[in-house]
Formats: C-alpha cells, sequence, structure tokens
C-alpha cells in the first residue's frame, strides 16, 4: 500500500507538466474560434489520456464536476495507471474557456497533485477569495474585515497609502457593492472577466503583475487550485464556501463537508505539500500563452514544488502535423 512518503514529487512533478503541456496543445487550435465547449472537451481529452499514463494511483479531487454531470475527470475518477503512489489531483484543464473562445488573457490549463488527503473536496459551489502576496505578517488582512479595512491594512504593511494599491477583481454584478466600497478608498481596481485562478496567483509578484490583492466570490474548486499554486509561490490565501441553496449545501455534505462557515487558510485548503502545473493558453502574467505558427505551437509551462519553492519554466515546440 503506498505512504505518503512514496509520494517521489520530483519526478512526479515533470509528467505533470506533460498533462498540463498536453490539455494546452490540444485546445491551441480552438483560441479564438467562439467555441467555449469544443476548447474545453478537447482540454479535458488530452488531460485525461497523459494522466493516465502517469504512474500513480490517482484520485480526481477537484475535476469537472460530479460524476452524473462529467463524463471524464470527474470528483471521485480513478486516475494513472494505478501502480504508483496514491496521490490526489485537483485540475483544470482550461480554466478561462470563454477567454480561450475569445482569445482574452490569461486562459491557462491547471493540474495540481499532492498525497492522498491533502487538499480540499471543495464542492462545486462558489467560494468567497482574498489573497495577498508574500512578505506580510500573518493575517494582515482577514475576511472578516470589509473591503475598505482591507485595502487600508494592506497599505499600512506596504508602507504607502490606500492609493498604492491594487486590487483584482472579477467583473460582476455581484461585486458592484464591493467595487464600490473600493473605490471610496482610491485603490486601483484590476476588473477581471474570467479566470480567477490566475488572479490570485498575481497576487504572489505584484512586482510583475502589479496587483497587491485579490478579492471577491469565484469557483470554490478554482480556489483550492489558486491556494496549490499560492502554497508554491507564497502569498497567503481564506476561503469560504458559499451555498446558495439546498442542492449546494448538499453538494458539502456529499464532499464531507460539515462546517459550512468555516474560514479556510491557504494550509487548510492545501494541507500537505503538493506540486503545480499550469501552461498558458493566451498570454498572461504568469506564462506567455501558445504560439503558432505554420506546423508548430510552441507552449510555455510553469512547475512548482511547495516542498522546495521551486519553480521551474519549460518551453515546449512542437510540430503539428
Ligand atoms: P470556466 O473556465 O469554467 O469558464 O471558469 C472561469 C471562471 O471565471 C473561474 O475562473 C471563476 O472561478 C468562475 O468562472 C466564476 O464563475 P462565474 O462566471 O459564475 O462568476
Amino acid at each position: 500500500m503506498a505512504t505518503r512518503t512514496d509520494f517521489n514529487d520530483r519526478m512526479l512533478s515533470l509528467g505533470l507538466a506533460r498533462v498540463s503541456e498536453a490539455a494546452a496543445m490540444a485546445s491551441a487550435k480552438l483560441i479564438g474560434r467562439g467555441n467555449e465547449k469544443a476548447a474545453d472537451q478537447a482540454a479535458v481529452n488530452a488531460m485525461r489520456t497523459q494522466l493516465n499514463m502517469l504512474d500513480i494511483n490517482g484520485v480526481v479531487v477537484i475535476g469537472e464536476g460530479e460524476r452524473d454531470e462529467a463524463p471524464m475527470l470527474y470528483i471521485g475518477e480513478e486516475v494513472g495507471t494505478g501502480t504508483g503512489p496514491s496521490v490526489d489531483i485537483a485540475l483544470d484543464p482550461l480554466e478561462g474557456t470563454t477567454l480561450t473562445a475569445k482569445d482574452m488573457p490569461n486562459a491557462l490549463t491547471v493540474i495540481a497533485m499532492g498525497p492522498r488527503g491533502s487538499m480540499l473536496h471543495a464542492p462545486d459551489v462558489y467560494m468567497e477569495k482574498l489573497a495577498i502576496g508574500p512578505g506580510y505578517a500573518n493575517d494582515t488582512v482577514t475576511l472578516d474585515m470589509s473591503p475598505v479595512e482591507r485595502v487600508q491594512a494592506l497599505a499600512k504593511a506596504k508602507g504607502g497609502d490606500t492609493s498604492d494599491v491594487t486590487v483584482c477583481v472579477l467583473e460582476r454584478p455581484r461585486h458592484d457593492e464591493m467595487v464600490a466600497e473600493l473605490r471610496t478608498t482610491g485603490c486601483a481596481i484590476r476588473l477581471i472577466t474570467d479566470g480567477d485562478v490566475a488572479g490570485v496567483i498575481h497576487c504572489a509578484d505584484p512586482a510583475k503583475t502589479g496587483i497587491d490583492m485579490y478579492m471577491g466570490s469565484g469557483g470554490a474548486p478554482e480556489g483550492v487550485l489558486a491556494a496549490a499554486a499560492l502554497k508554491c509561490l507564497g502569498g497567503q490565501m481564506y476561503g469560504k464556501l458559499l451555498f446558495r441553496n439546498d442542492d449546494e449545501r448538499g453538494r458539502a455534505a456529499k464532499a464531507g463537508i460539515t462546517d459550512l462557515d468555516k474560514i479556510y487558510s491557504r494550509d487548510e485548503l492545501v494541507t500537505h505539500d503538493v506540486i503545480f502545473a499550469a501552461s498558458g493558453v493566451t498570454d498572461g502574467s504568469l506564462v506567455s500563452g501558445i504560439k503558432r505558427e505554420v506546423g508548430y505551437v510552441t507552449i510555455e509551462t510553469i512547475l512548482m514544488r511547495s516542498k522546495t519553492g521551486s519553480v521551474r519554466r519549460m518551453i515546449y515546440r512542437n510540430p503539428t502535423r
């Protein structure tokens, strides 16, 4: 029986990069073609095929949805050859399906892997998220603070004024009130149309991305993936599951979640060391998007290990025929 110590993340991480790369390669032909579903399906098929080549005894804990709604890479699906260590997999074969279909920035393929039991089995509901980068004292900002208080606290910790803070927010009507509150502080707001995994990751490198803080609600599965990335890159994150009805509360019960009001820290969302890979589909500040030339595609992948904090970037140029 495999144990946590069998999780050889150094070698497995290289295989994980290929999984993420394969999903990106499959979606290349569908960038800017206005077909979200086809782009997602291509990425799902490719990710699953490549994942099943890895010598792991894997279970999808964050995937494409419940078994009855997603035929592939559903929550609970067993993946890998079944001969290696017991691992949990969190994935989003195409994070930003609309971004891909419209050829807008920051679409990614994303996958994280850790020993069994290393990541929250988040149901497919919304999550209230808050993230900042590395270098700040614990709880510099919290979900209990109002948006204004968060900006003030971060400005103070940064040694600047509230106007020196940039907050990233998913542009949704449900965030209108929060955005209006934030505006009263004079901070800058980077509104994104989709892709809050990238949104949260942006906080890890403010010098490059210009983003100091992420806040607002988005998919809970994406929240766990973002926490896995921040565990590798550094930075703080909090998440609280949001339930709109009994069906959603039922999903939580099915996932074994009993405290519906719990605020999860980054290390409660991802409790053990993990490896994380993401490949660029469209251009973003984390990784470049896919470059297409006649007969070739070039893909950039970022590969990270939380145990060591190592970050590896790989450029893959491959013939398309
Ligand atoms: P998809 O790639 O599945 O379309 O998700 C994109 C996304 O923007 C996520 O990054 C985010 O967490 C979620 O959708 C937000 O959901 P909603 O569009 O319902 O606000």
